[in-house]
């Protein structure tokens, strides 16, 4: 029961997101909605396709530091993941830490997260796995901290924090230093500016598949709202907006159309969009000046040698 009301909740945010955005002068639908069950599977192969750079450099970033990052925060301490994606990169982190406590991963999407406790409990044997159901862009608790215990590490890979606007990302960190406590620290993956082809390429993949997981959004309207989007009318464009510091993802509609969803028609001029996700960008020192803002300095940051990606280890301040 409880579980049905948690799916009417979702579907009925999705039909007002769609509603509203569609409705809009400048049409847009959040890209929280890009990832239902076909979604999270095209993100996962976004992310082994060879022009998505972000997945192997932050895997390599890990894979080479998570040592000092250990060794930095101690023995015994409590691993927090924001969002529970694979579990490939907090395994790198897991096997570094000295005798970690515990591991609590964090995520909105029940099944999934539990998923993923089990098979990291099955895997570790000797870890706590204590997954929490909830929505980290809003606020939460840990549970107390038992005296003596080691230090809290947040762990916020992938560069999702790119999905949120700068001040989305404040607002987020600014919660997390207090939720992690002064003995805390945090790590966060953060994509960096570069090249506007190699973004380009990133967002735009030879293969199509990121044009197939952008297009899903329409499918899933047709699905779950009753919609009837003809998939071919409308091209994904990946843009990069260089004041903003973003790659835009949007559909373009191939010409003049109206589309019927939720029981409302949406026109389409030739050549408008339906803008459906920002992904910043940051340099180095912009990020820091961010966390800054949000209460936590940088620690180090950790940046592999052909300078796409990094990693931030921060300290409540
Ligand atoms: C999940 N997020 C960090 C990805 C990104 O790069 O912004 C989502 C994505 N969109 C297109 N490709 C990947």
């Amino acid at each position: 029961m409880k579980h049905q009301k948690a799916h009417h909740d979702l579907l009925e945010e999705f039909r007002k997101a769609v509603v509203t955005g569609l409705s809009a002068p400048r049409k847009e639908v959040s890209c929280k909605f890009l990832y239902d069950e076909r979604g999270s599977a095209l993100f996962e192969r976004i992310c082994e396709l060879e022009e998505y750079y972000p997945t192997r450099t932050e895997m390599g970033l890990l894979q080479h530091y998570s040592r000092d990052i250990a060794r930095r925060m101690g023995p015994g301490c409590r691993l927090v993941e924001f969002g529970s994606g694979s579990t490939r990169k907090v395994r790198i982190l897991l096997e570094a830490l000295e005798r970690p406590a515990c591991y609590l991963p964090v995520d909105i999407s029940r099944e999934h997260l539990l998923a993923q406790a089990r098979l990291l409990a099955f895997d570790y044997p000797d870890l706590a796995v204590l997954p929490i159901c909830a929505d980290f862009t809003q606020s939460f608790a840990l549970p107390r901290l038992e005296s003596g215990a080691g230090a809290t590490l947040g762990f916020f890979p992938g560069s999702t924090i790119g999905n949120f606007t700068p001040a989305q990302a404040r607002d987020f960190l600014s919660r997390t230093a207090r939720l992690l406590g002064p003995k805390g620290a945090m790590l966060v993956g953060v994509d960096l500016r570069k090249a506007p082809e190699i973004l380009h390429a990133a967002y735009d993949d030879r293969e199509g598949v990121t044009a197939e997981f952008n297009l899903n959004l329409l499918a899933r309207i047709n699905r779950e709202l009753d919609g009837d989007f003809d998939l071919a009318a409308f091209r994904h464009r990946a843009r990069w907006n260089d004041e903003d510091s973003r790659v835009e993802m949007h559909l373009e509609s191939r010409h003049g159309q109206t589309a019927r969803a939720c029981g409302h028609d949406f026109s389409f001029a030739a050549g408008e969009t339906i803008h459906t996700e920002n992904s910043y960008k940051y340099s180095v020192e912009g990020f820091r000046r961010l966390a800054r803002e949000a209460g936590f300095a940088t620690e180090k940051t950790y940046v592999d040698d052909a300078g796409l990606f990094s990693l931030h280890l921060l300290r409540p301040v």
